[in-house]
């Protein structure tokens, strides 16, 4: 498997931190365990770049990383997560926002959805941000391993209804991270956006 050249670069905590750089950028943000550092490992080919957990909020600052000397990866604080508590979920949800609506850096969106469960309110209120914002998106399918191919298909022609109307949403693209299903496809994708 390729690996892709990867380097940390800071963790923002406040807009005033996020980096003052030129590259293009893609960021990664979806519900809170739902697979965004892990995709990102896979994606560079290197397990310890972004921290993996499986207790849920673990990514609460936004991690920015540069990609083969040319692209910048964001690795966005998850939202939606019930056991933390609400003044830290207001915090972090708006960090993220903060990041989505001035990021002028920001070429794509990867709005990471599990593929497991129907879109939750908050991933389908992400979808209308993203589109009422102009903001270039696709909704990556996470943790597809777990479900029958059948399942799978299913998950990804509802999420093609849903976003039928929408004129930024590029694309839905099943992934799983211990499977490397999906990564080609993707890294086509960010390939040709960027
Ligand atoms: P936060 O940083 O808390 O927002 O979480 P995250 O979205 O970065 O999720 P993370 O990558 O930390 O993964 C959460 C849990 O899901 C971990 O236990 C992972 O091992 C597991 N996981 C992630 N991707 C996959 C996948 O493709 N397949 C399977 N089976 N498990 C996965
Ligand atoms: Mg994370």
């Amino acid at each position: 498997m390729e690996t892709l050249k990867a380097e940390f670069r800071i963790g923002a905590v406040t807009p005033e931190q996020f980096p003052n750089t030129m590259y293009p950028e893609i960021a990664f943000t979806g519900r809170s365990n739902v697979g965004k550092s892990s995709m990102l490992n896979n994606l560079v080919n290197n397990k310890n770049l972004a921290k993996v957990s499986s207790t849920p909020g673990k990514t609460q600052q936004i991690n920015f990383f540069l990609i083969e000397d040319r692209w910048m990866f964001a690795d966005l604080p998850g939202f939606g997560y019930a056991k933390v508590s609400k003044k830290d979920r207001e915090k972090w949800l708006h960090l993220n926002m903060e990041y989505l609506a001035t990021r002028e850096q920001l070429v794509l969106t990867c709005l990471l959805v599990d593929s497991r469960h129907d879109p939750m309110k908050t991933d389908l209120a992400m979808m209308e941000w993203l589109e009422n914002n102009e903001r270039q998106f696709v909704v990556i399918l996470t943790k597809c391993d777990k479900i029958s191919q059948n399942d799978v298909d299913e998950r990804v022609e509802q999420i093609r209804g849903l976003l039928q109307h929408c004129e930024y949403a590029i694309d839905v693209i099943p992934y799983s991270s211990t499977k490397n299903i999906g990564r080609n496809n993707l890294l086509g994708l960010l390939r040709r956006s960027l």
